[in-house]
């Protein structure tokens, strides 16, 4: 297996995620906040100008040539607002989206690096929804939402002493005291929003989850006849999603007429005060029709305050969540007293190894003590859930066990670099997990270039290049949903050939050739005596038959060894593993 360097681990732990980007895209922030303001201070002349064609029309005071001037300003001014739009829009939604990008890369990188007891305590599912809705929402945050809250206050501002100083500052007092309503309405309405978005959200997973588990299972569904039951709960859960959206359509379908009745009587009590100062004299019909402009530009940026102070408060407890993940630290890494060992021979001690699973009280192995010579083939028997996978487990770090238990070629495998220790093991799970890439990517996972030749010498050791032969494309074809599917036995030959790659002075098979038949199986073992001769093997096995040659056997039960020796020795013992090669040849002869 090869592990990456372990080094930088501990950087970044309480620098927030977030701090690093928001540096290196300042200049883009300011850049976009630059084209902000510029547009804002562009749209503020729209009303002045209507204002004073209207005024120049009315003082027959305006020719032709004027009209025609005001309209090509009118049109540059517009020009200019949509370039400066696009460079806002490209500098900080585009920064946002790089943010989103980085933080996404982090998250992963990060992952990559936890150790199995993260994976264990969280759920896929979680973790996807972290890297999904959690990364959505904190870019809604450093986009849109900060966006919105700059473009706001601005506008508001602006419009707000403009009218102040070039309208009417009685009028203006007046007409705006409605308008706060609206942000206050969008924030409150926001948050109902918020919660009922959730909910919809929710019934969307669940309808996914529920319509993925029926296209993988389709085949069960289809042996025990019901699709349907299926349908009849897709139907309910299909409903339920409707039901939910349509909470969120009519909070919405709320909200915008709300803004605009409040608009309304904003306008209303402009047009009433304003009329009558235009009436009596104070106010031009211009600066009327401008003033008028002016409240319907506060709209957006009222409702807009209502949607960031939501956005943003989502935002943040996203990046809470976020940032609790990234720093989680892997309990496996390299100690400071690791030493510098390159090279592995593949002698093995286990020590009174005593172990249970974080956050479980029951223990996966109980005191065990175990040799095995360098070059030894060691056969592991017992039932499911005795121990034997833990043991591996153990053995590639995958979980820590305590110091002094484990030792290989005589250092305490604590103290072996990771990368060294894992580089020097061939493993083949028990789960015979696959990637959905080609079957020569598979097999030479751990090299980062293929090597045609290693790759068809490994598979033919597994047993399995006749078989790879006769696929369309052979060693180029597809594993998993967009290729072929695999019979468990091709699986694990699959597997099999990977580890073989490796060549490493210790290989172990994790009930490895189980779905094998046992005429394959028994040409698999003759290529793996002659593959392993002087490497150490640790062979876990179901049927006897596949370790029976092995230099020592051991039986585990309820994680502890049981019974130990060669097949012969075993066998004149006359306990538990005698009657388990009775009961297995009682089985043979009925097949
Ligand atoms: N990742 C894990 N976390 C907690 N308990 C585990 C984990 N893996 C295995 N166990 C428990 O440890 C015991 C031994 O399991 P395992 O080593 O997988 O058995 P075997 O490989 O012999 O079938 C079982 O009781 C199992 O439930
Ligand atoms: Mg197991």
């Amino acid at each position: 297996m090869t592990v990456q360097s372990n080094t930088s681990i501990k950087k970044q732990k309480s620098l927030s995620c977030l701090k690093k980007y928001i540096k290196k895209y300042f200049v883009s922030y300011l850049i976009g906040f630059a084209a902000l303001i510029f547009v804002n201070l562009i749209l503020l002349q729209f009303p002045m100008i209507t204002g004073r064609i209207t005024d120049g029309l009315r003082a027959e005071s305006y020719s032709l040539i004027n009209l025609r001037d005001d309209i090509i300003l009118l049109l540059v001014l517009g020009l200019l607002v949509t370039v400066g739009r696009f460079i806002w829009r490209y500098f900080i939604f585009g920064t946002s989206r790089k943010i989103e990008y980085g933080l996404r890369g982090d998250f992963f990188w990060h992952l990559e690096k936890l150790s199995l007891r993260f994976f264990n305590e969280h759920k896929t599912g979680d973790l996807m929804a972290h890297a999904t809705n959690d990364l959505n929402a904190i870019r809604m945050m450093v986009g849109p939402g900060v966006l919105m809250v700059l473009d706001a206050v601005i506008l508001t501002l602006l419009v707000v002493s403009k009218m102040l100083i070039d309208i009417n500052v009685t009028l203006t007092l007046f007409a705006i005291i409605p308008l706060p309503i609206i942000t206050v309405a969008s924030t409150l309405l926001g948050k109902i929003i918020k919660s009922r978005f959730k909910e919809k959200q929710e019934a969307f997973s669940r309808m996914t989850e529920m319509v993925q588990e029926n296209i993988s299972g389709i085949r069960i569904i289809k042996a025990f006849v019901q699709e349907a039951k299926e349908i009849c709960v897709f139907n309910k859960t299909n409903q339920n999603n409707y039901n939910k959206n349509m909470r969120v359509v009519k909070l919405f379908a709320l909200l915008f007429p709300l803004a605009n009745l409040i608009t309304g009587l904003s306008i209303a009590l402009a047009l009433g005060y304003g009329g009558y100062l235009t009436m009596i004299g104070q106010l031009s019909l211009g600066r009327f029709v401008a003033f008028i402009q002016y409240i319907l530009m506060l709209v957006w940026p009222m409702l807009a305050l209502g949607w960031c102070i939501n956005i943003i408060s989502q935002g943040t407890a996203s990046l809470k969540r976020f940032q609790i993940i990234l720093n989680e630290q892997p309990d496996i890494y390299d100690n400071p007293n690791t030493k510098a060992i390159h090279h592995i021979d593949g002698s093995i001690l286990f020590k009174n190894l005593t172990f249970m699973y974080p956050n479980t009280s029951l223990h996966a192995l109980n005191q065990i003590t175990l040799t095995i010579k360098q070059g030894q083939t060691l056969g592991i028997v017992g039932r499911t859930g005795s121990g034997k996978t833990t043991l591996v487990n153990l053995l590639l770090r995958l979980f820590d066990p305590p110091r002094g238990t484990i030792y290989i070629d005589g250092h305490d495998i604590l103290d072996i670099p990771l990368k060294v220790l894992r580089n020097h093991i061939g493993y083949v799970p028990q789960d015979n997990f696959l990637f959905s890439e080609t079957i020569e990517r598979n097999i030479s996972f751990a090299f980062n270039k293929s090597y045609s030749e290693q790759v068809i010498e490994a598979a033919k050791k597994a047993n399995v290049h006749e078989n790879i032969a006769e696929f369309p494309m052979d060693y180029q074809t597809m594993i998993g949903e967009r290729g072929v599917t695999l019979s468990g036995g091709q699986k694990q030959r699959i597997s099999l050939a990977r580890a073989l790659m490796i060549k490493a002075p210790i290989m172990i098979l994790d009930d490895s050739v189980s779905a094998v038949d046992t005429k394959t199986e028994e040409k698999i073992l003759q290529e793996l005596v002659n593959e392993r001769k002087n490497k150490t093997t640790l062979i876990i096995a179901h049927r006897l038959s596949t370790i029976k040659n092995a230099d020592k056997i051991i039986v585990i039960d309820d994680g502890r060894i049981v019974e130990s020796g060669t097949h012969d020795e075993l066998l004149l013992n006359k306990s538990i593993y005698y009657d388990m090669f009775q009961l297995q040849q009682l089985e043979l002869a009925e097949e």
